[in-house]
């Protein structure tokens, strides 16, 4: 792992308002760029926007507003929404930047004086969708690929790049150099494109067709071509070239960027750095597309649902697992509601935020606020240490090659690992029989709780950081690195909150948190006699372990309980006569989980625990055995 890292996102275009599209790549760079941060390198992340061109002065004319007014609010949408999705960029740069244009004619100059830019006439067939020409061999029925329409025939004089000049240079350079451009199919895409004479490339625009955008230095009478403005900006950022960033952070750039502009940074951009004399990019990083059936989307409160507006209703941190975990980078990915719903339930509520909640309520219990101490050490202690510490190494190898998911994958084992490590240990038979293999096993599940909270942080930060504060660790977020991680249990380690929050509720089906609804099959049966399969598992039945029970004051016959349902929920039950408070501590119940809170008597009531009641009396459900606190009950 090198020293430094840059990384950049592409720079959007304002035409748009940010969305889904737009999200992902900034949080994967993100992603990235956290996971440097993690390693102990210093960072440098750039995002921004590109403010040039036809299609902005075309927008900003529907607006109303003149080129400069609309950029300036719409490029606001974008570096505002950054913080909201925890983004860390160091620096949003804008095209229309003063300093910014400065370093578009400084490069101008220096291609020009380099021979690499000459005047000529030129007819071609160019694409306003993608303000550029295009040859006959690239439209597809004669029509833009990406846009679907008949590029118009456009006569003018110009001024070009010289790029061909560069393509026996680049070809070398992309197949020797490893990763730099990555996953494999889109190196051998540019290479498949290459394998054809490389046009020159047109860099102006006469003044008198458009004249939003950067003047030549050596042509008053022309603007710069935006593509041409725009790569400049991952230099210009870094305040090229005598800028100490740009000496420090340039040679480790990668770009992260999707298969749609692909050939102007594969190929028009390190042919212009090198016409430029400065060094190519490390990495060309591609993924792929977000397809959006808006059909598919939810309603709320009567609009379409943006993927955006999610965030909102599910959290930042869920929607941000949701995009790394589904989506391989390099191939395309369906995004729809009912995905992120079913990824919030199976992964964040019952496997992430089961296991935190029920480890510190367990911790909690047993050894208040102090923490516990190492015991002796068994083979399934020892082997849940390797497991934990060799995730580490294969998260570290996994990362700088872009697989974010398999990461999160091989992170969910571990999870799975511990939940079953809980359950085969039985810290609540320990508690009874053995306090120093307790004290082992509860390290040991703090340890392994550690390192997952540090390895999710790149992903979701936000969570990774309150389960660092629920363990009281000395260090946190950015600052606990990964080399710090084979110290297992050394630092003290215990739980610092007494009520243990859920970190991630689980989505019902039927109801979202703000009613955004995920229409079912299922609730179209309401009311067709008896309850379907579906709508019986929509019952979150566990198996609660008392921990202690009060009489309601003013109540005869109430009492407030408090149970271990792997988290801690108080329960109002009528149980008063049935049973005295001692004697329900310590007892195994059923509870009903997802009951929406209620208020009885001025104490909200979490639940609901299920008795059956005859002429005898009334009787809790108990299971047979002691059961896991927490369990589902199927
Ligand atoms: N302004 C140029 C980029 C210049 S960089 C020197 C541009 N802007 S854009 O607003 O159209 O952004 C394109 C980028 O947005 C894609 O490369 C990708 O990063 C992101 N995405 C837009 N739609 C997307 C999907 N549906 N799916 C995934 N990412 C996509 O091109």
């Amino acid at each position: 792992m090198s020293r430094r890292s840059y990384v950049t996102t592409p720079i959007y275009y304002v035409n748009a308002e940010p969305h889904l599209g737009h999200a992902y790549t900034t949080i994967v760079a993100d992603v990235l760029n956290r996971f440097h941060t993690l390693c102990g390198t210093e960072t440098y992340f750039l995002t921004g926007t590109d403010e040039h061109g036809d299609k902005i002065v075309a927008a900003a004319e529907k607006e109303g507003q003149t080129p400069k007014e609309y950029v300036d609010r719409v490029s606001d949408l974008f570096r505002t929404l950054w913080p909201k999705l925890n983004i860390t960029n160091n620096y949003f740069v804008r095209t229309t930047d003063s300093d910014h244009q400065e370093t578009v004619k400084r490069i101008l100059n220096k291609v020009k004086e380099r021979g690499d830019i000459y005047f000529s006439d030129y007819e071609g067939l160019y694409c306003f969708g993608c303000e550029r020409f295009y040859t006959e061999r690239e439209l597809v029925d004669g029509k833009c690929p990406d846009h679907q329409t008949e590029p118009e025939v456009i006569k003018e004089s110009n001024y070009f790049f010289a790029m061909s000049k560069y393509q026996d240079w680049l070809i070398d350079h992309i197949k020797q150099t490893p990763g730099f451009i990555r996953p494999e199919r889109y190196k051998n895409e540019v290479l498949s494109f290459l394998k054809d004479p490389l046009d020159d490339l047109c860099i102006s625009r006469p003044k008198s067709r458009l004249d939003w955008g950067i003047t030549l230095p050596f042509d008053e009478d022309f603007v710069t071509y935006v593509w041409f403005d725009a790569l400049i900006n991952y230099i210009s950022a870094l305040d090229y070239p005598e800028g100490e960033r740009f000496k420090k952070f340039w040679p480790s750039v990668q770009h992260m960027i999707a298969k749609d502009i692909l050939k102007p940074h594969g190929i028009f951009w390190p042919c212009m750095l090198r016409s430029a004399g400065i060094e190519p990019y490390q990495h060309l990083n591609v993924h792929g597309y977000w397809n959006i059936n808006e059909g598919k989307m939810s309603k709320s409160l009567g609009n379409v649902v943006k993927p955006l507006d999610l965030v909102d209703v599910y959290g930042l941190d869920a929607f941000r697992y949701f995009l790394l975990r589904e989506m391989v980078f390099g191939l395309d990915s369906d995004f729809s509601e009912e995905a992120l719903v079913a990824r919030i339930n199976a992964d964040l509520a019952n496997d992430l935020g089961n296991l935190v909640s029920r480890s510190l309520t367990m911790v909690r219990k047993y050894f208040k606020d102090e923490a516990p101490g190492v015991g002796s050490i068994g083979e399934e202690d020892e082997a849940l240490k390797s497991d934990a510490l060799a995730l580490v190494d294969t998260y570290k190898e996994l990362m700088p090659e872009l697989g974010f998911h398999k990461a999160l994958i091989a992170i969910w084992e571990l999870v799975g690992k511990v939940n079953k490590y809980i359950d085969s240990m039985a810290p609540w038979v320990l508690i009874k029989s053995d306090q120093e293999r307790l004290g082992t096993v509860m390290v040991y599940l703090l340890e392994s709780l550690k390192i997952v909270s540090v390895l999710i942080w790149p992903f979701i930060p936000g969570t990774s950081e309150k389960i660092q504060g629920f363990l009281g660790l000395p260090k946190k977020g950015r600052d606990l690195k990964l080399k710090d991680l084979p110290e297992w249990g050394k630092g003290k380690t215990a739980v610092t909150i007494s009520k243990i929050p859920h970190l991630f509720p689980r989505i019902e089906e039927s109801r979202s948190k703000e009613g955004a609804k995920v229409e079912k099959e299922t609730e179209k049966k309401d009311n067709e006699g008896g309850i379907s399969f579906q709508e019986f598992q929509r019952l979150d039945l566990r198996v609660g372990h008392v921990l202690k029970a009060e009489r309601i004051p003013g109540s005869k016959k109430l009492l407030k309980v408090i149970v271990d349902i792997g988290e801690e929920r108080t329960v109002v039950a009528g149980l008063v006569g049935h049973y005295t408070e001692e004697s329900l501590v310590g007892k195994q119940v059923v509870v009903v989980a997802n009951l929406e809170p209620a208020k009885l008597m001025g104490v909200e009531s979490q639940g609901m625990v299920l008795a059956a009641e005859d002429e005898s009396g009334v009787h809790l459900l108990i299971p047979d055995a002691p059961v896991t606190p927490g369990s589902k009950i199927r």
